[in-house]
């Protein structure tokens, strides 16, 4: 029987198989166990002769198949590492990833474009109180500014005429900032001459139609010194515009215009030329048209005395743009609402997502 079994043993190609080995050859129904029992019933001479031969054989057929069984689980094992590998070169999914809105990228180029001319960013409130956002800037009431401005005022009472925050002048009322001009007062008020900020954020109107939302995107402009002129204020316009729309041969156009808290007050166009398709490209020396771009002038005495400063020792210049505008500009947008949809196709199409 041991050569049966020990073929059998070696035989087993799975653990399963193995198993089943052991239990036929030393199981209690198996030919050695019964061989086992035999020896109770033999004579004591009979059975020292007889047990060693019994648990020889027994002890030969365990190890075989103990031998064999480490085999297979050996080859088991392999198997299952082999399956179960990660193949660690595979390229893995990407997971999506935020991107920059175009507002705030020309809100960073901005910075990034004055800071180089030594300007500090400066901020204000987007809830403004009646006096910042527009008696300081010489829009007294009754002014017809103020209508022209499509006003967003707030209604409730406290917030008309509390200073809840320590940043109004107490008893005027409060609306959402027109435009970034406040950030001048501001600006003026808390930090001494000379001044050089750049001032951008939201602002609001009510207004909507294609190139119109009621909250929409400004920086302002801001230099207050000693003996600064109109040629200061083109300069550092014609810097700006150069270096935003990254090229040389671009020409600016200043026209007659009136703000009431810059006098005199230019608007500013940029001339643009067509490309073969016809598109409008801003630059070109001899421009083909002009577009608006920004409000400007000489800060007005009145709003320098309205800070506390003297208009005889200091002057400056300030401009007003609007970033939105700016973007769709450089990048080709044309509808400005879709700015503030968050419509990823619409952001993808002019590669702001991927
Ligand atoms: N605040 C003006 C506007 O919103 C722009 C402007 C700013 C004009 C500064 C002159 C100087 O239209």
């Amino acid at each position: 029987i041991s050569s049966t079994l020990l073929a059998q043993a070696a035989a087993a190609d799975n653990l399963d198989a193995i198993e089943a080995v052991r239990v036929k050859a030393l199981g209690k129904q198996s030919e050695i166990a019964a061989l086992m029992k035999t020896l109770g019933g033999m004579s004591p001479d009979e059975r020292q002769r007889q047990a060693p031969l019994i648990q020889g054989l027994r002890t030969r057929v365990a190890d075989a198949i103990a031998a064999r069984k480490d085999v297979l689980e050996a080859a088991a094992l392999d198997a299952r590492l082999a399956s179960e590998r990660l193949d660690m070169t595979l390229p893995v999914a990407t997971a999506p990833q935020g991107s920059i809105h175009p507002v705030s990228q020309v809100m960073d180029e901005l910075a990034e474009i004055f800071a180089d001319l030594g300007f500090a960013v400066a901020t204000g409130p987007e809830i403004e109180d009646d006096w910042h956002n527009f008696t300081a800037l010489n829009i007294p009431e009754s002014h017809p500014a103020r209508a022209m401005h499509d006003t967003f005022y707030l209604d409730d009472p406290e917030q008309m005429t509390g200073d809840w925050l320590g940043l109004f002048k107490p008893d005027t009322r409060k609306v959402l900032r027109t435009h970034t001009s406040p950030v001048q007062i501001r600006t003026m008020l808390k930090q001494p001459p000379p001044i050089r900020i750049i001032a951008p954020g939201r602002t609001y109107r009510s207004d909507s139609d294609a190139t119109h939302t009621p909250m929409f995107h400004q920086v302002e402009g801001l230099v207050i010194d000693r003996g600064i002129h109109m040629g200061h204020l083109k300069w550092t316009l014609e810097t700006f515009v150069k270096a935003f729309f990254e090229r040389d041969d671009i020409v600016l156009r200043l026209r007659p215009s009136y703000f009431p808290f810059t006098e005199p007050s230019a608007e500013v166009d940029v001339g643009y030329t067509r490309d073969k398709a016809g598109r409008r490209v801003i630059g070109g020396a001899e421009p083909d048209g002009w577009m608006e771009i920004l409000g400007s002038g000489m800060v007005h005495p009145k709003v320098i005395a309205a800070c506390g400063l003297d208009p005889a020792e200091w002057q400056g210049f300030a401009f007003g743009c609007g970033i939105d505008r700016l973007a769709m500009l450089k990048y080709g947008m044309d509808d400005l609402r879709a700015f503030f949809d968050g419509d990823l196709r619409w952001l993808r199409h002019y590669g702001f997502a991927s």
